[in-house]
């Protein structure tokens, strides 16, 4: 028998009501309108009525039919808000709410100090020379009067990049100085800053990589007096007026005679402190006259020409002015530790 035509009303209103979405409003259409579904049931339970009757039931089940799809039309246009809503509400911009701000880039401290050594010496003549990280034996070593098999070698760890030839990751700066001079146009005042890598354990102290500064100035008639003037002229734009300094004799293969200089605590002054292990002076740089080997490996006549030179660690210099104690922070990234050179050149 046919249900009941309010009864099968309530039930499609019922189910209609209950899908949550598009594919399952379509399911619960088939269950009334479609091929099994209730509404043809019935049209086929047609057959066995009486014309009269017939006439009746087909008026009734056309009228059910049109109230369902009424109903389906309905339940459609809900849900289709219903989405558009949801849709809506995930795209609201709440314009009251502050902006994001844009965090702004800082230049490296390391960078800043390279900035800051280049503009110093710049202001007393010196151009800016570069020279490739890759480099090879003679440029590096031989010419920089470090023989092959000599000891002074090894006093540097070497990444080497081939064997036969030999190339390798500069050890450090110095090997501008060979290429300045090789290209044979004196007088040559020069600094040249850059990226040097050494097979090193990574501590505090010691890192695989690092920048130099190498500083060279080869005229007639340089003297040793020079260099000093020059030096200390350096730390006093970098350190202030009141810094003094101090030589000790050293060796370099590359510069004779070759010193180390100090200068006086930045932190205590020169009284003693920790930072200076209570002596007063902390090393900064290593330098010298520009040893004449050196000069003739790089066809320079050291009997007409002499110069002075000087390397010294961007990070080391870096650290001295903020007082850092691991070198191993400048190659971190760590925010927190950049954002506190954001302002300061
Ligand atoms: N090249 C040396 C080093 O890496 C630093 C240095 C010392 C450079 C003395 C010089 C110099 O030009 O005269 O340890």
């Amino acid at each position: 028998m046919t249900p009941p035509v309010d009864d099968l009303i309530v039930q499609a209103q019922e189910q209609f009501a209950q899908v949550a979405d598009a594919a399952a409003l379509e399911n619960a259409k088939a269950r009334f309108l479609g091929k099994q579904g209730a509404l043809t049931a019935m049209l086929k339970g047609l057959a066995k009525l009486d014309p009269e009757q017939k006439k009746a039931e087909g008026a009734r089940i056309n009228q059910l039919k049109q109230h369902i799809e009424g109903l389906l039309t309905a339940r459609r246009a809900e849900l289709a808000q219903a989405e558009l809503d949801k849709r809506l509400a995930l795209e609201t911009i709440d314009v009251s709410l502050p902006g994001r701000g844009r965090g702004i880039g800082g230049i490296h401290p390391v960078i800043q100090t390279w900035q800051r050594v280049e503009a110093i010496f710049r202001s007393i003549g010196f151009d800016v020379a570069d020279g490739p990280e890759i480099e090879n034996d003679w440029t590096n070593f031989t010419a920089l009067n470090n023989p092959e098999n000599h000891p002074a070698r090894s006093m540097q760890d070497t990444f080497y990049v081939s064997q036969n030839p030999a190339w390798m990751l500069r050890t450090h700066t110095s090997s501008v100085q060979v290429r300045a001079m090789e290209k044979g146009i004196l007088p040559i005042r020069i600094i040249c800053p850059g990226r040097v890598y050494r097979n090193e354990t990574i501590s505090a102290r010691a890192h695989c990589f690092f920048h130099q500064v190498e500083g060279l100035y080869i005229a007639e008639n340089v003297s040793f007096a020079d260099l000093k003037q020059t030096l200390y002229f350096f730390v006093q734009e970098m350190f202030g007026k009141e810094i003094k300094i101090r030589f000790r004799p050293s060796y370099f293969p590359f510069t004779e005679p070759s010193a180390e200089m100090d200068i006086s605590c930045l932190i205590c002054g020169g009284t003693g402190c920790n930072v200076c292990k209570h002596t007063g002076w902390v090393e900064i740089l290593g330098c010298g006259m520009v040893h004449p080997n050196v000069l003739e490996n790089c066809n320079i006549d050291p009997n007409k020409y002499s110069g002075f030179a000087f390397g010294m660690g961007i990070e080391r210099i870096t650290m001295l002015k903020y007082q850092i104690k691991d070198l191993r922070i400048f190659s971190e990234n760590d925010l927190r530790f950049l954002k506190q050179f954001e302002n300061v050149v």
